[in-house]
């Protein structure tokens, strides 16, 4: 038994996700002159500069499924930073997606190996799209998910179809550096975070907290790489801080400092970073010269035609017609099976409406971005999951304000809230069974489940449909479930409606999720101020309503869409107030996340 787990153990140890490639050429870049170390802060952390933090979300390379694909999310991650940096954290977030780099970069090994420094070079040669292009899917070239004509963005549609969008960002790097030893790391993180390799031992599989001391004698082989966000003195010990990929139930939140000036598991020999390009590049495909996109049929194509049996029960419940189209995913009326929950009064019982502003934007209040980032419930295959979309981004939203915007940012993850059937499938659902579940089992973050798209075989909350993790070997791994991670909560929510007391219960708690009936003229939007005369609108769309504003005369409501950033105003809309407004101040939702649990 003892000798089957050492060698399990050794397997582990052995198996390295990095490997450096030779023959990658440097790019010029912003950092010119060096200066020593005195001359530059004595700290440094990107989580908290002047309590702004400049990181994107974590993300875990383990699910949902094992893949060695760390190279590709340290050179993603880093520069994603980085470009929170260059706009000042404004926003939004940029998620650049590492599974472009999985399929597309053969300079690498896909989910086998690889080097950040090809990624580097990939970027900057041809640019990449972000995560609601090309979500991660665990798998890279080397194991079947090949850079096909769906490369490098692509979404999916109800009838089982999937196809490039007419336009989608890019983005890029103007140069890229290799660089090592301790002068040239604390000058490029001057900057934003740095990528560096390192060798992980059975000392950093363990790790909880702390500093990592260097107890190594002698050569050290890497085999592992992270992102370093800064550095500091601890009790006379000079340490970097860094950010692992194996999910926030790791190491400290995700994050851990290691011993600084001693090369500790090589983690000053072999670091790289890139300087954003300020300029998105808008691909325009149809003009493009490209392959015509072949069509291809994800497997629950029938699916979708099939309304769940408990979504079909809501229906039948609700005044609308259960045999209403589902083609967007939510219901036509949110529903708590026990109720609101409301403790003490309303917001808009208790804020003069008088005093709320002529405009609001969570995207900037007080020159902070309150807002998680932007997604596509399409990838990798349709999903009629609006349901659990506007309602999770609006809770994560209100986390992010109850924490005045600081560190961390989060995301909190629909697939559990699909995996749990907490208000339906990917075949429709109820807004009002996310609010309760998270109320009564809690949400994590997506680093417990990353988003597929696709029902469980079985719906079950137990503890793995939770929280996974998976191990290599790449071809057969084995999952297992995640001992308590971390849950966010609701203490109340409820039900809103009518444009006066929408606004007061997002300008005193944030975000709100709504219901519209969305159709074919939204979705052809590219922006503006939508409208559209609907005599009697049917909900069959959820979004989340995150202010608004004037134009012209003429007010309108901040919509967040799940439909990827390339859709509309960089994943938003703005919708007429009033009227012509698809519905959407007849039915909308709200929680309130609970720090305390
Ligand atoms: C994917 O790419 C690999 C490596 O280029 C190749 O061996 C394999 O045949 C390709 N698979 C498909 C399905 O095209
Ligand atoms: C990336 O940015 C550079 C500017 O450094 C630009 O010249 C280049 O054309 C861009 N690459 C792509 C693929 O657009
Ligand atoms: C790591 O944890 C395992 C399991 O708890 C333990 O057996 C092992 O000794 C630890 N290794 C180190 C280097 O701390
Ligand atoms: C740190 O590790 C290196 C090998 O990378 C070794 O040569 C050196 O002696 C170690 N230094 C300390 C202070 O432990
Ligand atoms: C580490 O080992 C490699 C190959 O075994 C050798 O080329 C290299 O010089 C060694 N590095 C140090 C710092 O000893
Ligand atoms: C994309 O290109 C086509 C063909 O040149 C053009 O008709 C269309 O207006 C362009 N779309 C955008 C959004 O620029
Ligand atoms: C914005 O700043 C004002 C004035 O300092 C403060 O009262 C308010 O709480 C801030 N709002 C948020 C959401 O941080
Ligand atoms: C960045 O944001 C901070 C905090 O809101 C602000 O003080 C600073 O002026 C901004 N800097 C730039 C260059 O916009
Ligand atoms: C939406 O766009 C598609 C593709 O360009 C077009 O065929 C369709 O007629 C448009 N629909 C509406 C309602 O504008």
């Amino acid at each position: 038994m003892v000798s089957r787990l050492s060698f399990l153990l050794v397997c582990v140890l052995v198996s390295s996700s990095f490997v450096q490639k030779p023959g990658v050429s440097s790019k010029p870049t912003s950092v010119k002159t060096l200066k020593s170390a005195d001359e530059l802060p004595s700290s440094l952390d990107w989580s908290n500069n002047n309590g702004v933090s400049y990181l994107t979300i974590p993300r875990n390379t383990h699910v949902p499924q094992f893949c060695e694909g760390v190279w590709a999310f340290v050179a993603t991650t880093t520069i994603s930073d980085r470009f929170k940096v260059l706009f000042n954290a404004s926003f939004p977030d940029i998620i650049l997606a590492p599974q472009v780099l999985l399929s597309c970069d053969y300079a690498s090994n896909g989910c086998t190996s690889g080097d950040f420094l090809t990624a580097y070079q990939y970027i900057y040669t041809n640019a990449i799209t972000d995560e609601t292009c090309e979500v991660y899917q665990g798998k890279g070239y080397t194991d079947g998910l090949n850079c096909t004509n769906f490369f490098p963005c692509y979404t999916c549609s109800p009838d089982g179809t999937c196809a490039v969008p007419p336009t989608y960002p890019m983005y890029n790097i103007t140069g890229y550096e290799m660089i090592s030893g301790v002068t040239q790391m604390l000058n490029a993180l001057q900057n934003g975070p740095i990528s560096c390799g390192m060798q992980a031992t059975q000392v950093f599989f363990n790790y909880t907290n702390g500093i990592i001391m260097n107890t190594s004698t002698g050569n050290v082989t890497l085999n592992h790489a992270v992102e370093i966000i800064g550095y500091g003195t601890q009790n006379g010990v000079n340490y970097w801080k860094a950010r692992n990929f194996w999910g926030t139930y790791w190491g400290n939140g995700g994050y851990f400092m290691i011993q600084q000036g001693t090369n500790a598991y090589g983690i000053e020999q072999y670091c790289a970073y890139g300087d954003p390009n300020p300029n998105i590049i808008i691909v325009n495909s149809t003009s493009d010269i490209k392959p015509e996109p072949h069509h291809h049929h994800p497997h629950h194509k029938k699916e979708i035609e099939k309304i769940d049996s408990t979504v079909k029960k809501i229906l039948a419940g609700s005044e609308r017609q259960p045999e209403y189209p589902m083609k967007y995913g939510r219901v036509p009326k949110v529903f708590f099976e026990n109720g609101e929950r409301i403790i003490g009064k309303r917001s808009w019982e208790t804020i003069d409406i008088q005093a709320v502003p002529a405009a609001w934007d969570w995207r900037n209040v007080n020159n902070t971005n309150f807002l998680t980032f932007t997604r596509n419930q399409h990838v990798p295959v349709y999903c009629g999951s609006c349901w659990a979309h506007g309602t999770t981004s609006s809770l994560a939203d209100r986390i992010n304000i109850l924490h005045g915007g600081s560190f961390p940012v989060l995301s909190l993850s629909p697939q559990v809230i699909i995996n749990c059937h907490a208000g339906g499938t990917c075949n429709g659902g109820n807004p009002g069974g996310v609010y309760e579940f998270a109320h009564s089992h809690g949400i994590p973050d997506d680093t417990c489940q990353q988003y597929i798209a696709k029902n469980p075989s079985h719906y079950s909350c137990s503890a793995i449909q939770v929280c996974e993790t998976c191990t290599g070997p790449v071809g057969s791994q084995t999952c297992t479930a995640v001992s308590n991670p971390k849950l966010w909560y609701a203490s109340q929510y409820g039900k809103v409606s009518g444009a006066a007391n929408m606004k007061a219960e997002i300008y005193k708690n944030g975000p709100i999720g709504c219901g519209i009936e969305a159709t074919e003229q939204l979705e052809n939007y590219t922006g503006g101020i939508f409208s559209q005369f609907i005599p009697y609108p049917r909900i069959n769309h959820e979004v989340a309503v995150v202010g608004w504003g004037s134009e012209n005369g003429e007010d309108y409501w901040i919509v967040r869409n799940s439909w990827g950033t390339f859709w509309g105003e960089r994943g938003f809309f703005r919708l007429k107030m009033n009227s012509d407004n698809l519905g959407i101040t007849l039915d909308c939702d709200w929680g309130i996340p609970d720090l305390n649990r």
